[in-house]
């Protein structure tokens, strides 16, 4: 199976890094190609350089699609003639619809066909977002698909992707919670104990370092003592902060006064995800 990847940026580029690591796609299998081909020239040694996006279209049962949503309504249309007729498509842009990806590697036909009741040129397309926990194997990376994509193509994707993290399918209208959750979470959790950490340094001479590495340490061995012993947040709580004791002073605090700046982050971040979307499907119009 041959896997392809347009972009060479940060996303094609951590992609096509892992695929060839992991010993999951060997140097013939895996295809680039990407607007500025001077950026992957040390990626010859591990990965077959296409001189274009339709070469390596002919050639990619599976074809990643590391785009900016401005480019990808351009490259949908130069790709649609030269991909294989079972080829699955796989958008890295979470902010594009499936009907209008759908729609840009449609000929002029497909509005007439669609209008007169067929179903127009069927191209099996999943739309993916990493996160950049990637980085560690550690990714939650989502995953949605449309409809004409098989159990098969599922089970190809996912056996690539695991090779990152977890795999996390949801349907499309979730994808945009689904990624505050997983994609912009490590920034939100890092500016909370940013917060903290600066917090706690006017009470202490600690140096810094040693204050976040503290902080960073029980994080993650809270988040691994939830998960190995089934415990929720309360349960965290309850364990820690008896009652009338030093803790509960703490969580008092955080209950009390969190609650309304998490509600306005997701009210921010939402709205924004929604310009974020209309600007993106607007290209498609
Ligand atoms: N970055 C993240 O953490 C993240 C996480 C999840 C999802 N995403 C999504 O992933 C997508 C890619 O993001 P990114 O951060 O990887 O962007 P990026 O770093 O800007 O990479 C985009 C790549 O596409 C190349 N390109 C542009 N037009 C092209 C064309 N016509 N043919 C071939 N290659 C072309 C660019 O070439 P040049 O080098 O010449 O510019 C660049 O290498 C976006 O839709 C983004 O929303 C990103």
């Amino acid at each position: 199976m041959n896997v392809g990847i347009i972009g060479f940026g940060s996303m094609g580029k951590m992609l096509a890094e892992k695929f060839s690591a992991s010993g999951l796609v060997d140097r013939e299998s895996l295809l680039l190609s990407s607007r500025s081909p001077e950026k992957m020239k040390d990626a010859k040694k591990w990965a077959t350089l296409c001189k274009s996006n339709t070469e390596l279209a002919a050639s990619s049962d599976i074809v990643f699609l590391c785009l900016r949503p401005f480019d990808l309504k351009g490259v949908l249309e130069e790709i649609r003639d030269s991909l294989k007729e079972d080829a699955l498509l796989v958008s890295l842009n979470g902010s594009v619809s499936f009907k209008n990806l759908e729609k840009s590697l449609s000929d002029a036909s497909y509005e007439a066909e669609e209008a007169s009741g067929k179903n127009p040129a069927p191209h099996k397309i999943a739309k993916v977002i990493p996160s950049v926990t990637a980085e560690v194997d550690r990714s939650q990376t989502l995953i949605c698909y449309n409809d004409h994509v098989t159990s098969s193509d599922k089970g190809n994707l996912k056996r690539l992707l695991i090779c990152m993290g977890n795999v996390i399918e949801l349907p499309e209208e979730e994808l945009g919670m689904g990624s505050e959750l997983v994609s912009c979470m490590p920034g939100f959790i890092a500016s909370v104990f940013d917060v903290i950490v600066k917090a706690s340094e006017e009470h202490t001479k600690i140096p810094h370092d040693q204050v976040v590495r503290m902080v960073l340490q029980t994080m993650i061995a809270t988040g691994e003592l939830m998960l190995s012993k089934d415990m929720s947040f309360e349960d965290v709580v309850t364990r820690v902060a008896t009652p009338g004791g030093i803790t509960e002073e703490g969580t008092k605090v955080v209950y009390e006064q969190f609650p309304k700046t998490a509600q306005v982050l997701f009210e921010k971040t939402l709205l924004k995800r929604k310009l974020t979307a209309e600007k993106a499907q607007a290209q498609f119009e």
